[in-house]
């Protein structure tokens, strides 16, 4: 587990923010992946949570150089595998569920799991993850929020996702328990479906240039 807990910090520490994308266009996401690493954001999380989801994945993991594109929205071991055979080299889950961790377990690639309580964190420790997501960031009480789980639950790092975007990046960066962020504004929809990459980039500039 330190192993793959070090493979997923040297590519969540690639940047201090991670994109998450809704891809419904396998072939738009290697023009999208190529705008965000142009703009310095090379790990790239892309969800499951449309039909396109894996070509994507599989596009941006064989086209686009510079790359690591993970799988978020990971709820089961069979999205895990199919994520990984894919070409994810990390995978993100909102949660953890004993399937979940137990594909996790037979696998070489990392996975960041959800937690959102103290107990939540606990359970994770005692399976041996030291990196996790905090999700819903901003709705589960936000940067405060924690902050308060810093010190009884030293030690652990997280990367929060969820409402975060340019203006309250900081307030998690500054945390010394926050690896990165993770948040879907760098790729607004708008900005996506007009291919309009060098917005795009321009919005990754932006977020590479945060402090981690
Ligand atoms: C998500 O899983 O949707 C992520 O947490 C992104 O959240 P955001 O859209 O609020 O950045």
């Amino acid at each position: 587990m330190a192993g793959k807990s070090e493979k997923l910090l040297s590519i969540l520490k690639l940047q201090p923010v991670v994109p998450v994308l809704i891809v419904d266009d396998a072939k738009s996401a290697v023009g999208l992946a190529k705008a965000l690493v142009a703009g310095g954001l090379k790990a790239i999380e892309i969800t499951m949570r449309t039909p396109a989801a894996l070509d994507a994945v599989k596009a941006v993991a064989t086209e686009v150089e510079g790359a690591n594109v993970g799988a978020g929205t990971i709820l089961n071991a069979r999205d895990f595998e199919a994520a990984v055979k894919a070409g994810s080299t990390f995978i993100v889950s909102p949660g953890s569920t004993p399937g979940v961790l137990s594909a996790a377990k037979d696998s070489p690639v990392p996975l960041l799991p959800g937690a959102a309580t103290a107990s939540e964190v606990m359970a994770l420790r005692e399976a041996g993850y030291e990196v996790l997501k905090f999700f819903p960031a901003e709705q589960a009480g936000g940067a405060a929020y924690l902050k308060a789980l810093s010190s009884p639950l030293a030690g652990t790092l997280f990367c929060p996702t969820g409402g975060i975007s340019l203006k309250n990046a900081n307030d998690y960066l500054s945390l010394p328990n926050v690896v990165c962020v993770g948040g879907s504004w760098v790729a607004p929809k708008e900005l996506v479906s007009a291919g309009d990459w060098t917005g795009i980039t321009k919005l990754a500039s932006e977020a590479a240039a945060l402090k981690a």
